[in-house]
């Protein structure tokens, strides 16, 4: 696992994701309060918090997937709030797909390829298993080679390892050609090695594609290694945003989320 994190060159103080008091409630539960998360070009954010913090339902309401109760989502200052799930990737906004956003009895190749032909032409509507069907291949194959895919590209989505429907599932993300890549918690599940491995790309990717990247991750280590900033969340807050070592060592974070668990990081 690479140990240059901090004061990335490439990242800047230009915002390009934000939220501005974005609120969910779900009946009388607040899952996100006046959440203001600021995020710039060419950053590595972790975000991270307990169970039931409020870390998927932040990502869900940037990426569309839910309303916002109240709020707003911004891209390069553009409003996003109102639009439709479907739009967001066209604005550049992509998380990682999960295995049952995937064609399961189709193989990496052809997953990867319908998405890089989807975001090129910016509709579903064309026809993707005909006379285009070659046009996407190659970039989709770089997508798949990036992620380590490559030697398995013909095998069927269904069949893969879990790790590697992980993989596909960033290539799929990859191939819309995003701005912000959202990862919710891209090791899970995962065994130690195949965790670090994980990390590696996640600093690859960014760096090869220009990438902001937006992470929630439980695994200290991976959050601590490739993080530029941390964005600590608790019970739909932000308690605390700043570097690795500013937030392991703020006797909030400490208190709510950290606890006993600072010797071991
Ligand atoms: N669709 C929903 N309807 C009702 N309550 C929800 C819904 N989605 C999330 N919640 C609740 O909102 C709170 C925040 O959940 P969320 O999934 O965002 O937490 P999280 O930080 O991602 O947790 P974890 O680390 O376990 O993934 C939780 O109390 C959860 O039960
Ligand atoms: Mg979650």
């Amino acid at each position: 696992m690479s140990s240059e994190h901090a004061a990335d060159a490439s990242t800047t103080s230009k915002p390009v994701l934000e939220t501005h008091d974005l609120t969910k409630r779900f009946g009388e539960l607040v899952a996100n309060d006046d959440v203001n998360l600021r995020v710039n070009d060419g950053e590595l954010r972790a975000i991270i918090g307990p169970n039931g913090a409020g870390k998927t339902t932040l990502f869900n309401m940037i990426t569309g997937a839910l309303d916002a109760t109240e709020g707003r989502v911004t891209l390069d200052g553009k409003d996003l709030t109102a639009l439709p799930e479907e739009a967001r990737p066209h604005e550049g906004i992509a998380r990682s797909f999960q295995s049952n956003q995937m064609f399961e009895d189709e193989t990496v190749l052809e997953n990867v390829r319908v998405v890089v032909q989807t975001a090129q032409a910016g509709s579903f509507s064309l026809d993707l298993w005909g006379n285009g069907r070659d046009l996407g291949v190659t970039t989709a194959d770089e997508f798949i080679e990036l992620v380590g895919l490559g030697p398995i590209r013909d095998t069927v989505a269904k069949n893969l390892s879990h790790g590697d429907q992980r993989r596909l599932g960033m290539a799929m993300a990859l191939a819309t050609d995003p701005e912000v890549l959202l990862l919710d918690e891209p090791t899970s599940g995962m065994s130690p090695a195949e965790t670090a491995e994980t990390a590696d790309l996640i600093e690859e990717i960014k760096q090869e594609y220009d990438l902001t990247v937006v992470l929630i991750e439980h695994d200290m280590d991976v959050v601590l290694s490739i993080s530029d900033r941390i964005t600590v969340l608790n019970r739909g807050s932000i308690l605390a945003t700043g570097s690795p070592e500013e937030i392991q060592n703020d006797q909030d974070v400490q208190d709510a989320y950290l606890g006993g668990v600072k010797e071991e990081i």
